[in-house]
């Protein structure tokens, strides 16, 4: 009875599953402060990215960590920099079986940790930055990315990124816009995931967390630029953000279960204190509920293969 009257399902056809590449692994690395995940070599990202093509997943998300990082963010650019070769290598494994997205950004990449290039005065350079973005993308796309995912939350970042995408004859490559990202606490187990170390903040760059029309505009800005599809970020904090969102527009929502979101619940199962599958069941229900027709989370595919609900 409850199956039939259920209101709300997550599929996995409906969950990504985002994907750490480091450059010079030899054994893939645990990433501490989110147990259950960790940064691949090459041959474990092959890997992973088949399980999530074979389990039905919607798509992979892929962060590459370079050796090196430096002010501009070199690696990002560089044609064997570990994100153009990862892009390569699984879309070779996984063909058109699991969409291939990227995250186009410059904070994986940079040694200050920022999300763009700095001026000399120590602020984010908006519009330098986006013409990296631009080049990042079309890369993505050449080296076989199906959808690119700026998230760096630079003005006028879709739209720099369509207009190249477009010029170099890629029409047919989707942008799935973090289109409202809020400058949240629950990002910090990513920090170690990409072995970053950021210095300051992103408050110049990032939402309040108080602020929902802002969220509003953020949207509206991305949908005129071209956005393919919005995501608010992260999700669990922000759910009336999602509805709002969901309410305001006609194009596909996506929210990113962030690295806090996921490893609160690990660390309190780890300790014994919650049942860990039924309580990521529970948050990716509710993110669902709140107005997300996709979902980002590190539970993809462990969520597809215990929890019977999440069977398709
Ligand atoms: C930026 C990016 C971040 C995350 C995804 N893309 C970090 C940030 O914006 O500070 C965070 C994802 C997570 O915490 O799981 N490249």
């Amino acid at each position: 009875m409850r199956g039939l009257v259920r209101e709300t399902s997550v599929e996995p056809r409906q969950l990504v599953l985002p994907l750490f590449v480091a450059e010079g692994l030899t054994e893939p690395r645990p990433i501490g402060s989110m147990p259950g995940v960790v940064q691949h070599t090459l041959d474990t990202l092959r890997a992973a990215a088949t399980e999530a093509a074979e389990a039905g997943l919607g798509g992979v998300m892929l962060f590459g960590i370079p050796e090196h990082k430096d002010a501009t963010g070199s690696g990002a650019l560089a044609d064997d920099g570990i994100l153009n070769v990862a892009v390569r290598a699984v879309s070779a494994e996984v063909g058109d079986d699991c969409l291939v997205m990227t995250d186009v950004c410059l904070d994986e990449f940079t040694d200050h940790g920022h999300c763009g290039v700095l001026t000399p005065d120590g602020t984010v350079d908006n519009d330098a930055t986006l013409q990296l973005y631009a080049e990042m993308a079309v890369q993505h796309a050449e080296a076989g990315a199906h959808v690119v995912a700026p998230s760096g939350m630079m003005d006028g970042q879709v739209g720099a990124i369509r207009s190249a995408l477009d010029a170099s004859g890629h029409t047919d490559i989707a942008i799935l816009a973090y289109a409202v990202k809020y400058a949240s606490a629950f990002y910090g187990p990513f920090r170690e995931a990409v072995s970053s170390s950021l210095q300051g903040d992103r408050k110049t760059y990032q939402q309040d967390p108080a602020n929902v029309r802002e969220a509003l505009r953020e949207l509206a800005l991305d949908e005129a630029e071209g956005a393919d599809i919005v995501m608010v970020k992260p999700a669990l904090a922000y759910l009336d953000v999602i509805r709002a969102v969901r309410e305001a527009t006609r194009l596909p929502v996506a929210a990113y279960n962030v690295s806090g979101e996921y490893s609160m619940v690990e660390a309190a199962a780890a300790q014994g204190w919650i049942d860990r599958d039924t309580a990521a069941a529970e948050v990716l229900t509710s993110i669902r509920r709140a107005g997300a027709d996709l979902i980002l989370t590190y539970w993809a595919l462990q969520q597809t293969r215990r929890t019977p609900e999440l069977r398709s």
